[in-house]
Formats: structure tokens, C-alpha cells, sequence
């Protein structure tokens, strides 16, 4: 079966690199990409071909070129300067938010052993090192002809290396190394994959969701802070309120300014005014 897909032959070398350098419990599972649209759509387009035995497939690309955030906000994915990734499960144990949560854990304890850096969670999707965000995840749910979800789609950016991000993302958006100088070879695809593919197919299980959500609470950033809440869904406006807890299905809570407790399921919080 074909594994890596060029769409610049000057980039089968590098691509084959990598791949030798996997796991081979990983490669069993792994397609490459030097570029590709988003990996969230290839798998997408995948699902849609009814390809068989989809669950566990790991897309990586080097690039995309119409990468998605969340709320229609562009990724950006520039070549071999991230990891660009989607991960297909089947749905089973989990509810989107929960799994967002659990896929932010699996991506953090993988930096963290392949970085040997600490990491952070901002709920609910996004790794923070060194005050800056580095990784996103956007986990879509693929569904069938009647409209019942089968799979789960996690899509999740990692910044890398360094790179000259636009002014409006520069103060808000880092990568793991901060060192212009720093190539490639730092960056350990190979051994980033790897870990994340072990780390992905160990939050399935179910046994792991505790202790993973008990990671994610720790790593939470967002406790005691005074935040400001724009909800995405339904015609309220943005508040201010301070987080109290973070529930074992990784909803948010808070309380408002003005009394009371709510319960956030998804949405969109920031610490100041730049929600990212
Ligand atoms: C966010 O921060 O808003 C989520 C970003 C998710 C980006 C990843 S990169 C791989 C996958 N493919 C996409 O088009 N998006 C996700």
C-alpha cells in the first residue's frame, strides 16, 4: 500500500526519511504528505471512498496550503516548519469535547518527551510553551448518510521551528525552538510521530481517561484566571467571569461577574481581548 505522497519529487527523500525513522507499529498506520489541502479533508475524502480499516490512520503533511482552525480561522502550515496531522477514531467512549481534551493530552506528554519541554492547556484545545500557543486541535466528527457519527476526526497543528508568523499572530503564536538556527534535524519528525501515534491510541483506552483528564486539569492554565467568555453559540454577548473548575468532561466552569455558575461546553475564551 502507498504511504508517501509527493507533490514535489525533490521532497521523496526527506519524506522517506521520516518514515524509515518510525515505529513500525506506527508505519502500519502512517500516510505522509510533503503538502496536501488539510489533512482534516483528506481524511474526510477518505471516509467518503468508505476506505476499510480507516480507524487509527495517522495523515501527516509537511504543508497545507488551506489549513483549518477552529471557527472558520485559517492554520497556518508552512513546509517542515510543523507537524500537520489527523488522526481517524473510531467513535466509541468519547463526546467531542472530552476527546479534544484527551487528543490535547496525548500531544502534550509527546513535546514534552520529544522536546524535554513543559507544556500547557488552554482550554480547550490549545498547547501553550512559554506563553505563546504552538498547537491547535480541531476534532470534527465524520458522520454517515443517516447523520450518525462513526469516527472522529482530530486534526492537530504543531509549530515547530521558528517562523516569521503575520504581526496580528506574532505576539500570541511560538514554536518550540525559538532559535532561527534551529533546522530539521531538531525538530525529531520520526520520533514526534511516533510518540504521538503510541499517545493517541493510549487515550483510547478507557482505563486512561482519568489520569489523562487529572493531566489535563494540571496543565490547565485557565483555573482561578479572570477570563472573558465569547460565546460562539446563540445571541449572547461576551463577558467577563473567573474559572472555578474544569469538570471530568472537560467542560469549563465558570462564574460571571454578575453571579451565578455556568457551565462552558465549547466556545471561545481569552485571557485579554485577542481570542486566537
Ligand atoms: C485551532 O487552533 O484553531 C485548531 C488548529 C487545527 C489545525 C490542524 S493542522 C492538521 C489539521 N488539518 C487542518 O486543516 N486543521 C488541523
Amino acid at each position: 500500500m502507498q504511504r508517501i505522497f509527493v507533490s514535489d519529487e525533490k521532497n521523496r527523500a526527506f519524506l522517506e526519511d521520516v518514515f524509515d525513522g518510525v515505529t513500525e507499529n506506527a508505519k502500519k498506520k502512517l500516510l505522509l504528505f510533503d503538502e496536501i489541502d488539510s489533512t482534516n479533508d483528506e481524511a474526510k475524502k477518505l471516509f467518503e471512498k468508505k476506505i476499510s480499516s480507516l480507524h487509527n490512520t495517522m495523515l501527516v503533511s509537511f504543508s497545507q496550503t488551506k489549513g483549518r482552525g477552529r471557527l472558520g480561522r485559517v492554520f497556518v502550515s508552512p513546509f517542515a516548519k510543523g507537524l500537520y496531522f489527523s488522526f481517524i477514531m473510531e467513535k466509541k467512549y468519547f463526546e467531542s469535547d472530552v476527546l479534544t481534551a484527551l487528543v490535547a493530552v496525548a500531544t502534550s506528554r509527546a513535546l514534552e518527551s520529544t522536546y524535554k519541554i513543559e507544556t500547557n492547556i488552554k482550554w480547550v484545545n490549545d498547547i501553550f510553551f512559554k506563553g505563546k500557543k504552538i498547537s491547535g486541535i480541531l476534532c470534527e466528527a465524520l458522520t454517515d448518510a443517516d447523520g450518525n457519527c462513526s469516527r472522529f476526526i482530530c486534526g492537530v497543528g504543531i509549530n515547530i521551528l521558528p517562523y516569521d508568523f503575520s504581526e496580528e499572530l506574532r505576539g500570541h503564536v511560538g514554536s518550540v525552538f525559538q532559535n532561527e538556527k534551529a533546522d530539521f534535524r531538531d525538530a525529531r519528525f520520526s520520533d514526534l510521530i511516533s510518540r504521538l501515534y503510541e499517545n493517541l491510541l493510549r487515550i483510547q483506552n478507557n482505563g486512561e481517561k482519568k489520569s489523562a483528564i487529572a493531566e489535563y486539569k494540571a496543565k490547565s492554565f485557565l483555573l482561578g484566571k479572570k477570563i472573558f467568555v465569547h460565546p460562539i453559540i446563540g445571541k449572547d454577548e461576551s463577558y467577563e467571569a473567573r474559572v472555578v473548575a474544569i469538570d471530568d468532561e472537560a467542560h469549563l466552569i465558570v462564574q460571571p461577574e454578575n453571579g451565578g455558575t455556568r457551565k462552558l461546553f465549547s466556545g471561545e475564551v481569552s485571557i485579554g481581548s485577542y481570542a486566537l
